[in-house]
């Protein structure tokens, strides 16, 4: 077996791959939440429009877009073959009073969290991301534009009208902000660069992180609901 796949099959390597393709779906995020601050640019949706039509119709962003999904699947493969190695060493009592004191509740619950993460991933992806790619969507001709562009923005403002929908979206980031604050630290300290030099500064900057990202991902649905009923 060569040493790059012995290594990929060790617990070590297992862990490795978590923290790499969690740290790169981290990265998306970024720029997910950035493209998608622009459905609140009041243009009748032509800055999301345009900033969506660019990223569809990148080649280099394509091949990103096909790394993420391979790296998301990876990632929860993996978490799924962790746990059950997890679960098989733990001792019996593992769950004891002594251990809930030295771990945080997202640390304990990762699981959980990643399963609602990956359950709203799912709704998402069916509601957005394949309504785009293989539904029927109008398109859009602003004023003094060249082409019509895919009008991205009517699909997510129609969701968005459903104040469940909107709520399920807010609900889910709660979700998304927890599974952020133990994976953030958590990949940092697997790759080795959590030592006590940089701990404080990676636990400071992985806090503000999970509550800033998932805030703002939620003011989307919250604004744009209440944009649709008049306020
Ligand atoms: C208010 C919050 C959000 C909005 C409005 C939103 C909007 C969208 C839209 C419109 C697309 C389709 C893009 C396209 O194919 O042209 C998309 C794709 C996607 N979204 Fe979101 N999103 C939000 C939050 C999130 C969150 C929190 C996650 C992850 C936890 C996420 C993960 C993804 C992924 C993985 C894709 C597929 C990207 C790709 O094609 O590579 N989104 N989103």
């Amino acid at each position: 077996m060569s040493p790059i796949k012995r290594f990929l099959l060790s617990s070590n390597g297992r862990k490795t791959v978590m923290a790499l393709t969690g740290l790169f779906l981290i990265l998306f995020l970024v720029v997910h939440l950035a493209g998608n601050l622009q459905l609140l640019v009041p243009d009748q949706g032509r800055s999301f429009n345009e900033y969506s039509h660019f990223m569809s119709h990148s080649l280099l962003i394509q091949t990103v877009s096909k790394l993420n999904f391979a790296f998301i699947i990876l990632h929860v493969l993996y978490s799924l073959w962790l746990t059950k190695q997890a679960n098989a060493a733990r001792p019996v009592g593992y769950q004891g009073r002594a251990a809930k004191e030295m771990t945080t509740w997202s640390s304990r619950n990762m699981g959980i969290l990643g399963t609602l993460v990956l359950a709203f991933l799912l709704v998402h992806l069916k509601g957005f991301w394949y309504e785009l790619k293989f539904g029927e969507v109008p398109v859009v001709l602003y004023p003094g534009a060249e082409e019509a562009l895919t009008d991205a923005y009517r699909v997510v403002s129609e969701a968005y009208k459903n104040p469940l929908y909107a709520l399920f979206y807010v609900l889910s980031m709660v979700a998304v902000g927890f599974h952020l604050y133990h994976g953030f630290q958590s990949a940092f300290h697997t790759l080795g660069l959590s030592n006590y030099r940089y701990k404080p500064v990676i636990r400071t900057v992985g806090t503000v992180f999970a509550v800033l990202v998932p805030a703002l991902f939620a003011l989307i649905p919250v604004v744009m609901y209440l944009q649709s009923a008049g306020y």
